[in-house]
């Protein structure tokens, strides 16, 4: 039965003109989401929360900062010092950034687990991974802003590569910089960019989220939905769950704000940008490192910027590298393992990438860039045809309720 929608004068006229009402419960209220979804399910919920926020956080420290290498140092330090809450501002931004990219990457790790990138819903898949694409742009050109030594090196660095790119490298990097080196220009664009790209992405989650209520959520099972008896709305059931991981998050993310803001940046970056000076380590963010580690693994430049930009471009025809029939790592007991393996392999990678690359480090480093793309180019592919998947649940309501009759016998004997 669906919600009716309220009888109120004013929501009556609005949604004869425009239904947003009706649509609004269709989707936030009756959507039926799978009765079986479990906490994993919330990290989606959660990337949107964070994404609100950086937002918010992001046009107010805007008002207060200046684009302009004399003046950006100056107007954050100015931010941090003199404007009312600013501080609480630039630290809720700068932390928000890191847990903007836990939420996604446990996300994207659940999708892999469960098989939710698998027919039919490789569109959402891609819509997700051109989310991470933009995710990643839009963090690389706000860590630009603040005009820090690792601002500018960094920048220095990443726009560098695309010098590596054959005959139209060098003019496409001066083109990319707006002269000469990273500078002014430079900086103007990329702050431009970085507000530009949010509201880009907010685009691209509704997208994300339309052939999501298309097809409907996967779930722990990875069986689909064969009748109504498998769903349960999404409001209040996983509306309350949502809210209550949302809020957990944002207790964690205070404890970075509050307690150890400044744990995950670069003290080096306090110092102002001086083209003249390089940094003893250059080294991006957290989240990059894995990234950053698959580059240097690889002792041609060309390359390291091939393979690097292919860890994530693979991701796009995963659905059909994976050929197993089942989606659930429940029931494919080897993939279940490698997907362990897996997300060690990336772990060390982003470990590696912290490291400067030398010996033995090197080693490491080129052993988990094989291995990471050996995962998608020959497991997965060998893996769908070869192993042995255990029987599926005929459905999602007969699996929870042979789960609830065993729980009781198992109580009574
Ligand atoms: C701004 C970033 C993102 C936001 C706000 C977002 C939001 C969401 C939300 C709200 C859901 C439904 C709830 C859930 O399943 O957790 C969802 C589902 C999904 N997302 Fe994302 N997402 C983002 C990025 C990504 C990325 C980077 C990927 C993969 C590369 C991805 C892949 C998926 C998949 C496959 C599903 C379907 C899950 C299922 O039904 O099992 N998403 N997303």
């Amino acid at each position: 039965m669906s919600t009716p929608v309220p009888q109120n004068k004013v929501v009556q006229w609005i949604e004869y003109r425009l239904p947003v009402f009706s649509w609004a419960i269709a989707h936030g209220v009756d959507y039926p989401a799978p009765r079986n979804l479990n906490y994993w399910w919330t990290f989606g919920s959660m990337a949107m929360i964070m994404l609100v926020a950086q937002i918010v956080t992001g046009v107010l420290l805007s008002m207060h900062y200046t684009a302009h290498v004399d003046h950006a140092f100056d107007s954050v330090e100015h931010i941090m010092r003199d404007v009312e809450w600013g501080w609480l501002l630039r630290y809720a931004h700068a932390n928000g950034a890191s847990m903007f990219f836990v939420v996604v990457y446990v996300h994207i790790f659940r999708a892999l687990y469960y098989g939710s990138y698998k027919a039919p819903r490789e569109i959402l898949w891609w819509f997700g991974i051109m989310l991470l694409l933009l995710m990643m742009a839009t963090a690389f050109l706000g860590y630009v802003l603040p005009w820090g030594q690792m601002s500018f090196w960094g920048a220095t660095v990443i726009t560098n590569l695309f010098s590596a790119i054959p005959w139209i490298g060098g003019d496409l990097v001066v083109w990319l910089w707006g002269g000469f080196s990273v500078d002014n220009p430079t900086l103007n664009r990329f702050f431009s960019l970085h507000y530009l790209l949010p509201f880009v992405m907010c685009g691209m989650v509704f997208l994300h989220l339309w052939a999501l209520h298309h097809r409907k959520s996967n779930n722990p099972l990875g069986i689909d939905i064969k009748s109504p008896k498998d769903t349960m709305p999404f409001s209040p059931y996983c509306t309350t769950k949502d809210l209550f991981t949302g809020t957990v998050m944002l207790f964690v993310l205070f404890v970075f704000v509050f307690y150890l803001p400044n744990t995950l940046g670069e003290a080096v970056n306090y110092e102002k940008a001086n083209p003249l000076q390089t940094p003893a380590h250059i080294v991006p963010e957290w989240y990059f490192l894995p990234f950053y580690a698959i580059l240097r693994s690889v002792p041609d430049k060309l390359g390291g910027v091939i393979a690097m930009a292919a860890a994530i471009l693979i991701l796009f025809v995963l659905p059909w590298l994976d050929t197993s029939k089942v989606r659930s790592a429940r029931f494919r007991p080897i993939y279940k393992q490698l997907f362990w393996v897996f997300l060690a392999d990336c772990v060390v990678l982003g470990w590696i990438g912290a490291m400067p690359a030398e010996g033995v480090y090197i080693v490491i480093g080129r052993i988990c860039t094989i291995y990471y793309f050996a995962h998608f180019i020959l497991i997965m592919p060998l893996l769908g045809r070869f192993e042995k998947t255990l029987p599926l649940p005929e459905s999602i309501h007969q699996s929870i309720l042979d789960k609830s009759l065993k729980s009781k016998t198992g109580n009574i004997s």
